[in-house]
């Protein structure tokens, strides 16, 4: 379902066999195995989390292709995403300007949150950038008291970092409810960030960062 958000749009899905697809416990599996890295635990926090415990494996994106790990090619995760980013593609108007029907991933990569932290607004890409076009951000485990995702009305696409949530007064914000199986497909170029996670339990996501071919 396409979301009016200020002056562009979000994509929302929801995975109705979030909890019971063919394939889960390996994902879950690994999931968890990618937490455990040493090289994820001994990392330190994203530069855009704060407050709290953030793990990523943002920089191992190169070698640790989410879609591979989770082998998105046969099972029903996988395909159900990989559906509705195309299907994203068209909402948000990709199709006009590129070859929708041939992208390729960018960067993927999982993150964790833990208690108290929350993500600085950031953007994925700015206006004059040729790629990443669209971002991908499926939640697999979401707790109560968990982060919403925030997007934020400032046109500034030069600012790739803004200052924190709080500094934007609250008609600048519009909020995306976090939730185990959604799946929110946004333009890389739209500003947004997480209010604060305030549950004991962790909040994991995959981010997929896809970008278009041009047009024939
Ligand atoms: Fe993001």
């Amino acid at each position: 379902m396409l979301l009016p958000v200020f002056n562009n749009g979000v994509c929302v899905f929801d995975f109705d066999r979030c909890d019971d697809f063919m394939g889960k416990k390996r994902v879950d599996k690994a999931i968890d195995k990618l937490f455990n890295l040493p090289e994820v635990l001994n990392h330190e926090n994203v530069p855009d989390a704060s407050g709290g415990r953030a793990l990523s494996t943002a920089h191992l994106h190169q070698t640790h292709s989410i879609p591979e790990l989770l082998n998105f090619k046969n099972n029903q995760l996988g395909d159900w995403i990989l559906r509705r980013i195309f299907e994203s593609a068209t909402l948000l108007g990709f199709n006009e300007t590129r070859d929708i029907k041939r992208f390729k991933y960018h960067r993927t990569w999982a993150n964790r949150m833990e208690k108290g932290c929350e993500a600085r607004p950031h953007r994925h890409a700015s206006d004059a950038w040729s790629t990443p076009h669209l971002v991908a951000i499926y939640y697999t485990q979401v707790p109560e008291l968990s982060a919403d995702l925030i997007f934020i009305d400032d046109d500034n696409l030069e600012l790739m970092n803004g200052p924190l949530l709080n500094d934007y007064p609250d008609c600048k914000q519009h909020k995306i409810e976090s939730k185990t199986g959604r799946l929110v497909c946004h333009d890389a170029r739209d500003l947004h960030a997480t209010n604060k996670h305030l549950s004991e339990l962790p909040r994991t996501c995959l981010i997929i960062e896809v970008g278009f071919a041009p047009l024939p």
